[in-house]
């Protein structure tokens, strides 16, 4: 069986204080990467600051024989955090973007600071990692990264139009850089998880949440962020031991002729078929998605090189 191990590699884990990012941490110390545990030690909701919650995951793994270094900053300063893992181990090879805050509230209640705050954290947090990681990942040719997106965003969730959209918005983000970092070796992959955490403990009964540990995402992860992994662009759905991957489905086109005008009730007629999806495919690229609507309206529809 091939073994997934991490030896020198360096990985940073945001938000690795509690969770599912301390169990990463410790998973990928004791596959033999050194860590950055990153976590601002802050409320669930946001605000907040303790810088013995990352140091407290990094004298576990130290204990257990590991090696790591804490940072407490905040991922909306995340050229610190980089700065931070290149000043105690020289590199940077794995990122895992994985601290996360929630302000639930229904969006008729939701004030914008709820909207903001979200947005700051997950997505531009995200950003702030990814820009300042990306050009030593691409400068040495090696790089893996995962970004942290939620069912709430794929799905959407009543109460969470912040979040919901702040994490489809990470998926976005990852499938850009997919492309993007391809040549140089960078992969960037995304997990929707479900795991008992802070964050889910008011929101799942006991009895639900003693089964999903942390440790049955924590597997996917490892494997996402080892040199053993050469997808990229993909998304995962991972909890309670169950893995699963997710793509588009797109169905059979109904289609009209473009030298004319159609109205919205021949689309009525045929609108049975778009429901179905009889006959569907999968288009995984942009490219993929003209070539539809270019062979039906019989352009070459493809974009400008860059
Ligand atoms: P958690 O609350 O146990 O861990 C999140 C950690 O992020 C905390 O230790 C917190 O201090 C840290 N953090 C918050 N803001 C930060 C900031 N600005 N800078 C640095 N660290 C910060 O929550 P959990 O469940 O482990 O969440 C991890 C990720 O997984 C989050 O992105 C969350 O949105 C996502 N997620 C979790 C799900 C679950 O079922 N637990 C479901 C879907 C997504």
């Amino acid at each position: 069986m091939t073994q997934v191990r991490l030896d020198g590699r360096v990985a940073l884990v945001t938000g690795a204080g509690n969770g599912l990012g301390r169990s990463y941490a410790k998973a990928f110390a004791a596959r033999g990467a050194k860590v950055l545990v990153n976590d601002l030690g802050g409320l669930a909701q946001g605000g907040g600051r303790d810088p013995s919650v990352a140091q407290a995951v990094v004298d576990e793994i130290v204990s257990a024989g590991g090696q790591a270094a804490a940072n407490g900053d905040s991922v909306e300063d995340g050229g610190k955090i980089v700065q931070s893992a290149l000043d105690h181990f020289g590199r940077i090879d794995i990122l895992i973007n994985n601290a996360g805050v929630l302000r639930d509230a229904a969006f008729h209640k939701m004030t914008e600071d709820d909207w903001n705050v979200i947005h700051r954290v997950h997505l531009n947090g995200a950003f702030q990692v990814t820009r300042a990681a990306w050009p030593h990942m691409r400068a040495q040719g090696y790089g893996r990264i995962v970004m942290t997106a939620s069912g709430a965003g794929v799905y959407g969730n009543f109460g969470q139009a912040n979040y919901s959209a702040a994490k489809l918005g990470l998926f976005g983000l990852a499938q850009a850089l997919a492309i993007e970092g391809r040549s140089k070796n960078v992969l960037v992959n995304t997990i929707a998880p479900v795991a008992a955490s802070r964050l889910t403990q008011t929101v799942l009964p006991k009895e639900v949440l003693a089964v999903l540990k942390p440790e049955l995402v924590t597997p996917l992860v490892l494997l996402l962020a080892s040199e053993t992994c050469q997808d990229t662009g993909q998304l995962f759905e991972v909890g309670g031991g169950c893995v699963a991957r997710l793509r588009w489905e797109r169905s059979a086109a109904v289609a009209f002729d473009p030298t004319t005008e159609f109205t919205p009730e021949q689309l009525l007629e045929d609108w049975s078929t778009l429901q179905s999806f009889e006959g569907s495919d999968h288009p995984a690229t942009v490219a993929d998605s003209f070539a539809l609507i270019g062979r039906h309206a019989g352009v070459k529809l493809q974009l400008a090189p860059q």
